[in-house]
């Protein structure tokens, strides 16, 4: 039986980052014999234009149907003035949610050959390898009430609600532990305990698990302090946990150490393990259609899917080692380029993957 895989480009550099994924998927299956099916989906601003919504049901239903989902990035400057709820970020909202996928992981990870294009000092990013554990369905995202009301005296007020239900963090946080359980078994949870009550619910929910982990060390930061720490000695984390919010500053904070928002992976969990894949990155309309785009993030992507949905650990290792043999090479797009280095474009970067997979399987 063949594995479904489905593939919505979405936005901007969403359809360039997703058509390198697509020769990597390609290259895999013929390698390994994975008989994966690929199939193409609208959402954001690209399915609104044609569907009037930024996510139709049919690809809500094809999204159900598949094994797994590949996703580039949603939203551009042309839809800045649609009603909010058909924005087209609403659109990757709402496949989130109604395919619980509660769990995003952002593992950030510093390839040795990318320690120069790190803002930060080599030797302060130098062997970086975290997870920010990210609760990704709840919080102040999806909280009701939520609008925009005038009041008596005319003027508007906006109003947003943080909310998380204990069920909610627990299992964000067993999340959390099982994969800490699965590195270095030390686990920091990042909340505002100390202003916002939901966080303070949040720690102590942390905290009443803990105990069925008495493997896992677990600390907690305010959010703030954690921000400062995570540029000034990103090493002493292992594993983040955080509400949604937070998790989604905190990741682009840290996608920045591993050298470029371009290198960022992400997985987003549901409670069986399915699971959607896209880079931390959003459409960046700045670069669009230039061939600047870096395409490793959505081809990193493609390894955790392997890893974590379709449980073939070997094509993770294999994406991720041609990943490492590119750096190797010295072949760079814009944004991981050292002084001197020239960019190679999107296409030249995801060929040069395919190349080094190729090399890897037939040396297997
Ligand atoms: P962005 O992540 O798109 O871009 C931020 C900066 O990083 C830009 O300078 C961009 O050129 C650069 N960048 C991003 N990805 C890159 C890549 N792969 N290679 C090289 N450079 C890259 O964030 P933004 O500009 O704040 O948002 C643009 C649009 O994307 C907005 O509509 C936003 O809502 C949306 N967005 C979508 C997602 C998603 O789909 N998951 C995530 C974040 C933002
Ligand atoms: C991300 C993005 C999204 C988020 C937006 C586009 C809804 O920034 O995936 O990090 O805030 O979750
Ligand atoms: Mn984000």
């Amino acid at each position: 039986m063949g594995r479904r895989i489905l593939m919505l480009p979405g936005d901007h550099i969403g359809g360039e980052i997703v058509a390198e994924a697509d020769k990597v998927l390609r290259a895999v299956d013929r390698c390994f014999g994975l008989g994966l099916d690929l199939d193409y989906g609208l959402i954001g601003g690209a399915a609104l234009d044609v569907e009037g919504v930024p996510l139709p049901d049919s690809t809500l239903a094809s999204a159900r149907q598949s094994d797994a989902i590949l996703l580039g990035a949603v939203g551009g400057p042309q839809w800045d003035g649609v009603a909010r709820e058909l924005r087209p970020e609403r659109g990757l909202l709402k496949i989130r949610s109604e395919l619980g996928l509660f769990g995003n992981l952002r593992p950030a990870l510093l390839y040795p050959q990318l320690a120069g294009a790190s803002s930060l000092k080599p030797e302060i990013v130098a062997g970086l390898d975290l997870l920010i554990v990210r609760e990704l369905t709840g919080g102040i995202y999806f909280g009701e009430p939520r609008g925009v009301r005038t009041l008596e005296n005319g003027e508007r007020e906006g109003f947003n609600t943080d909310v998380y239900r204990e069920s909610e963090i627990q299992r964000i946080a067993h999340l959390a532990f099982r994969l800490a359980r699965q590195r270095d078994r030390r686990l920091c949870s990042v909340d505002k305990a100390n202003v916002l009550e939901v966080t303070a619910l949040w720690r102590e929910v942390l905290e009443s698990i803990a105990p069925s982990y008495p493997d896992v060390e677990l600390t907690h930061l305010y959010v703030d302090n954690a921000a400062m720490q995570l540029v000034m000695a990103p090493k002493q984390f292992d594993v983040i946990v955080t509400g949604n919010l937070f998790g989604d500053i905190l990741s682009d904070a840290a996608a920045m150490l591993t050298g470029s928002i371009g290198m960022l992976p992400s997985a987003s969990l549901n409670e069986a393990g399915f699971g959607l894949y896209e880079p931390c990155h959003g459409s960046a309309p700045d670069i669009s259609g230039q061939g600047r785009a870096n395409p490793l993030a959505t081809i990193l992507s493609v390894a955790m899917m392997m890893r974590y949905t379709l449980a073939e650990p070997a094509v993770a290792i294999a994406i991720e080692a041609a990943v490492g043999q590119v750096l190797d090479a010295g072949l760079r797009t814009a944004d991981i380029c050292a002084q001197g280095q020239t960019a190679i474009t999107t296409e030249a970067m995801g060929d040069a993957v395919v190349a080094a997979l190729s090399q890897h399987s037939s040396t297997r």
